[in-house]
């Protein structure tokens, strides 16, 4: 039987997790696959996380040297997260002929040229199933599976710490603090809670993502990204009334103009199916001129899940004859990126209750051709919240539409904007 060494660099929570895995699934994976894992060394300091998890003190390690110039290791997964040494020990295992297995998004998201020069060298493979939505496979889907397809667009709930929070405050009315704080103990969230609620985290994601949907390259720093952090329940309340769900979502499309990638707050329609997608859970909705739409689902995070995607990544080096290449990260073209994109708006104003306002507010929208679908004024005493939707319209239009409503004199304020998707 064909074996296949493993090396693991950390034993951290995905890293126990897929050791878990691999320990408990060997025989198995021997039957279904015909071929043996075998861990050879993990790069762990601490040696309480190896004991605990019955890790044979042998293999332990902490110098790199030790794998990269073991003949017997065929790849390497790696679990430390940030960018050093991570990135100095997947490009030296790459050069030396081993194919890496990473979880690491924001690594991978940043630095996947240099990654591939190195795998093309080394003439060995990347895998990275586990950068994007954790057990869900996405990567597998886009790579092996829509061949047939010219990809249009994809729609993910990829930050289940974001999912998580919204579906507190939209279900319980939960208090936006307090629900990060849960999810920080639920183990959801990243080590700085910022790359989650500032959507750094589903930026990078959506980058790998779009980068294998449209084979063109779209670095993270194409990705036009925005936060929660803003979201109130008043804006969630209101969304309820349009029959609209609020969620963190990455959008990406192909159109004749070019790509658009984004990471933003959308309202959706409660009936969308990415609407019914709870808590921790991800979800990624693609496109395709041939399949139409389809939609994965599943735990985004976790060491189980991620370590499933680790596990089915680490088989598929193993069994590869010819691993993948992604010429597009290398490719200079000149792709366009669509920054003033369309779509419709959800503006919640606090204005004055007084004959004209409305008036004044719709002279503004129709000198930039934006038109209300739908509009909600609340009770109130002399101030009142005034909410609308509008009609589709381009982000300029309506970003200028705004900045001369904030000067009427009846606006005392503009509470938020948020984009609406349908
Ligand atoms: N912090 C990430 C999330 C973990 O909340 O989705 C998985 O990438």
């Amino acid at each position: 039987m064909k074996k296949v060494g493993v090396a693991l660099l950390g034993l951290g929570t995905v890293g126990g997790g897929t050791y878990r895995i691999l320990v408990n699934n060997k025989s198995r994976i021997e039957e279904e696959y015909g071929i043996s894992l075998e861990i050879i060394k993990i790069m762990e300091r601490d040696k309480k996380k190896a004991e605990k998890l019955g890790v044979p003190l042998s293999v332990l390690t902490t110098d790199i040297n030790d794998i990269i110039s073991n003949p017997e290791i065929n790849v390497v997964a790696e679990f430390f997260g940030g960018i050093e040494p991570a990135k100095t020990f997947l490009i030296q295992s790459l050069e030396a002929g081993k194919s890496i297995v990473t979880a690491n998004k924001e690594l991978f998201s940043k630095n996947w040229p240099e990654l591939e020069m190195a795998a093309k060298k080394g003439n060995a493979g990347l895998y990275f199933e586990a950068t994007c939505a954790g057990g869900v496979p996405v990567i597998r889907t886009l790579n092996d599976a829509m061949q047939a397809n010219t990809i249009t667009a994809i729609k993910g709930i990829i930050n289940g710490t974001t999912n998580y929070i919204l579906t507190k405050m939209s279900d319980e009315g939960a208090d936006y603090g307090d629900v990060l704080k849960t999810a920080q103990k639920l183990g959801y969230a990243e080590a700085n809670p910022e790359a989650d609620v500032e959507g750094y985290d589903a930026s990078y994601k959506l980058s790998i993502l779009s980068t294998l949907a449209y084979k063109t390259a779209v670095p993270v720093n194409a990705v036009y990204r925005e936060g929660i952090t803003k979201i109130t329940n008043a804006d969630i309340e209101f969304g309820k009334e349009f029959g609209l769900t609020i969620k963190l979502l990455g959008i990406s499309k192909k159109t004749d103009k070019g790509i658009e990638a984004r990471v933003h707050p959308v309202f959706i329609p409660k009936t969308h199916p990415l609407s019914s997608v709870k808590g921790s859970f991800n979800a990624v909705y693609i496109s395709g001129d041939a399949v139409d739409d389809i939609m994965l689902y599943g735990r985004g995070a976790g060491d189980l899940p991620t370590g499933s995607a680790i596990v089915s990544d680490i088989v598929y080096a193993g069994l590869s004859e010819r691993h993948k290449r992604f010429p597009q990260v290398l490719r200079k073209d000149n792709c366009n990126f669509i920054s003033d994109f369309e779509s419709e708006y959800y503006i919640r104003l606090l204005v004055n209750d007084k004959p004209g306002v409305l008036a004044s507010l719709s002279g503004i929208l129709g000198k930039y051709d934006i038109s209300i679908t739908t509009m909600v004024q609340k009770e109130g005493e002399n101030v009142v919240p005034l909410c609308f939707v509008t009609h589709k319209t381009c982000e300029k239009a309506i970003q200028n539409a705004v900045s001369e409503i904030k000067k009427l004199p009846d606006v005392i304020e503009v509470s938020n904007i948020i984009r609406v998707e349908r």
